[in-house]
């Protein structure tokens, strides 16, 4: 028989990158794969949660979850989770969102007339640090992607957005991180941190998984 924790749990989790349109043909976007946020999503479900996955564009097959939304804009993705943010228990934010999108995307292909093009860019929201200023928040567990003073940037993010938990990531090097089946995590919360070594994704999720279960459950042992 299989543990199952989290029977009963809502949760709703962001995944994949998204995509900030230039004009009819052509986006912003980034290297985020959707593995590591599906394999969570699974590994999730498995525990006995019922999980609501709010999934940019990827070429992953549809994961085991109750419900899967696919949304393309940052705009979209943080339409999507407000209007369903107060109705869970955990959000994960393992999404890479566009931090800016185009101002306004043209109406027409941009032709190559120009030597040079500028493009003005203004801010997304972001949809992590929302849902942990809601007034009565779901358990908040954020993703931070970084090239360099990992610990550190994570442990501000955890921090100022106000987040239960965060999981840091090394990013545009040769191991782990965006598109590659492995993945390397630092997980952080307040007064803890454990570390997950490289490993094959499904199985990083699966660790993950359980740890997000433990400190949920013990948030209300509290
Ligand atoms: O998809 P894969 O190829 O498997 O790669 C996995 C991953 C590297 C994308 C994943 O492990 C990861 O690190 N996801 C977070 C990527 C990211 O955008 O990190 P960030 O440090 O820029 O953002 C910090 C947190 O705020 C993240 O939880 C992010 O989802 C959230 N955020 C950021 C901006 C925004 N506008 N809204 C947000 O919710």
């Amino acid at each position: 028989p299989v543990a199952r924790p989290l029977a009963g749990v809502r949760v709703l989790l962001t995944a994949g990158p998204t995509r900030e349109p230039l004009d009819p043909v052509r986006f912003l976007g980034n290297r985020s794969s959707g593995r590591m946020g599906f394999a969570l999503a699974e590994a999730l479900e498995a525990l006995g949660a019922r999980v609501t996955l709010i999934a940019g564009p990827t070429a992953l097959a549809a994961p085991r979850v109750t419900e899967q939304v696919e949304v393309e804009t940052a705009l979209e993705m943080y339409e999507a989770v407000m209007v369903r943010a107060a109705d869970c228990h955990i959000f994960v934010a393992t999404a890479a969102v566009a931090d800016y999108r185009p101002e306004t995307p043209a109406a027409t292909k941009i032709k190559k007339d120009a030597e040079s093009l500028t493009l003005h860019l203004v801010r997304n929201p972001d949809i992590l640090a929302a849902v942990a200023a809601l007034s009565q928040p779901p358990f908040t567990v954020g993703f931070a992607a970084e090239t360099d003073h990992v610990e550190a940037y994570a442990r501000d993010k955890l921090l100022r957005k106000g987040l239960d938990m965060i999981a840091a990531n090394r990013v545009g090097g040769d191991q782990g991180g965006f598109e590659r089946p492995e993945n390397a995590l630092t997980v952080l919360w307040r007064d803890g941190r454990r570390e997950f070594p490289l490993m094959d994704k499904t199985r990083l999720a699966r660790a993950l998984a359980q740890l997000i279960a433990e400190r949920y459950q013990g948030r209300h042992a509290a």
